[in-house]
């Protein structure tokens, strides 16, 4: 509701500072484009198999083997899909029966939810704390389990904090997952090549834990690393009888991916690293700026991110000052007198938290902050 009146606002001419949005504000990588055109000449323009291209898949697999340390067959352990939000919802459908329950670590990408509620499950929201870096623990993960769960939902780097689990963190994780067999773990790794670390990938749970790998759903993409929303690419990889299930069900639903964006896909994972790695300098250098620009703002408590390009403000004491009962209402106040436009956390499971995105320019976080600023008083 809150980006639609800012849309109307910026259509009707008005200066609205804007940091919503939830994808990268470059082009797709020139190779990757280059190979989508070919593709359309060379006439690979006609459906493909539901699970993908064998070049992509292929790609894919020694992409994964890269990320996690594991070999996974292109034949049978991986799939191809129009975007990773299809692949989760893919993964809940073929994997939970009616009433079971996914953990969801909160705060979380709103759209895991209502796609836990739409395949029949029920989410068990964890609620993580600041001073554990917002990350769920050990202790939280093993209070959580009960007869009823079915998966554990992992996104790292997270949507909607940036904040990435170390090795040490999965690994206690693990220790507790070992103990429940019966439970699929769903790693949601789409931004795991946006770290800010020296490796610029995120630490994985099955480098740390390769015996759960055939419970471990693995969720990847081109929308972020590679610039590629609306080319719609996502993949799988996983055990082959996971992985059969997900592609029945993609075959009678989502039909098979673009041909065009998978030619495109190929080129983005076997020939685009050093684009990837300049995109990784760009956001770590705007990270620190945002992060920097947010902290002056009397009242904001920040998640320090690892990756991704959110940041996670605790706006509590804010509200508490300006007599505001929720983060929307902060939101909306922003918008209405400062015309800065940014996401309110109730949908991420925290009304009183704010999510602002950082993938702008300078001036643009400059300017927000100032208005904000002013605001605030
Ligand atoms: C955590 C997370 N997972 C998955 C997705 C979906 O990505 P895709 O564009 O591949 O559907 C997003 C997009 O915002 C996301 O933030």
């Amino acid at each position: 509701m809150l980006a639609a009146k800012a849309k109307e606002m910026k259509d009707r001419g008005e200066d609205v500072l804007s940091l919503t949005v939830g994808e990268p504000d470059w082009q797709t990588y020139p190779k990757a484009c280059e190979a989508g055109i070919q593709a359309i000449r060379d006439g690979k323009t006609k459906y493909t198999a539901s699970q993908g291209v064998p070049a992509l898949r292929k790609a894919i697999a020694q992409q994964m083997k890269t990320l996690t340390g594991q070999d996974y067959n292109p034949a049978n352990e991986v799939a191809v899909t129009s975007g990773a939000k299809f692949v989760v919802f893919s993964a809940f459908i073929s994997l939970l029966d009616s009433k079971e329950e996914v953990i969801i670590p909160a705060p979380f990408w709103a759209s895991y939810s209502e796609m836990v509620d739409l395949a029949g499950g029920v989410p068990n929201i964890v609620k993580t704390k600041f001073e554990n870096g917002l990350k769920i623990t050990p202790a939280e993960l093993e209070k959580a389990i009960n007869p009823k769960t079915k998966i554990f939902l992992l996104t790292s780097p997270s949507n909607p904090t940036g904040v990435e689990y170390s090795a040490e963190d999965l690994k206690g994780l693990a220790d507790v997952l070992r103990k429940h067999p019966r439970v699929a773990i769903v790693s949601d790794d789409i931004y795991n090549q946006l770290s800010f670390s020296e490796r610029g990938i995120s630490p994985h749970l099955l480098q740390v834990a390769p015996d759960l790998r055939d419970r471990v759903i693995c969720v990847n993409g081109a929308s972020k690393a590679y610039s590629m929303t609306g080319w719609r690419m996502g993949w799988a990889a996983g055990e082959k009888s996971i992985i059969h299930a997900m592609v029945s069900y993609q075959s009678q639903t989502m039909g098979a991916p673009s041909s065009i964006a998978q030619e495109a896909t190929i080129a983005g994972i076997l020939q685009c690293d050093a684009d990837l790695a300049e995109t990784r300098k760009v956001l770590k250098e705007r990270c620190a700026h945002a992060y920097e620009a947010f902290s002056s703002i009397p009242g904001m408590k920040i998640a320090k991110p690892d990756g991704a390009f959110y940041l996670w403000i605790d706006v509590s004491v804010i509200l508490k000052k300006l007599n505001l009962k929720t983060a929307k209402d902060f939101s909306q106040m922003l918008l209405e007198k400062q015309k800065v436009v940014l996401v309110p956390g109730d949908d991420f499971g925290d009304d009183q938290c704010i999510r602002i995105s950082f993938v702008v320019d300078r001036k643009t976080v400059d300017g927000a902050v100032a208005r904000i600023k002013t605001a605030i008083g």
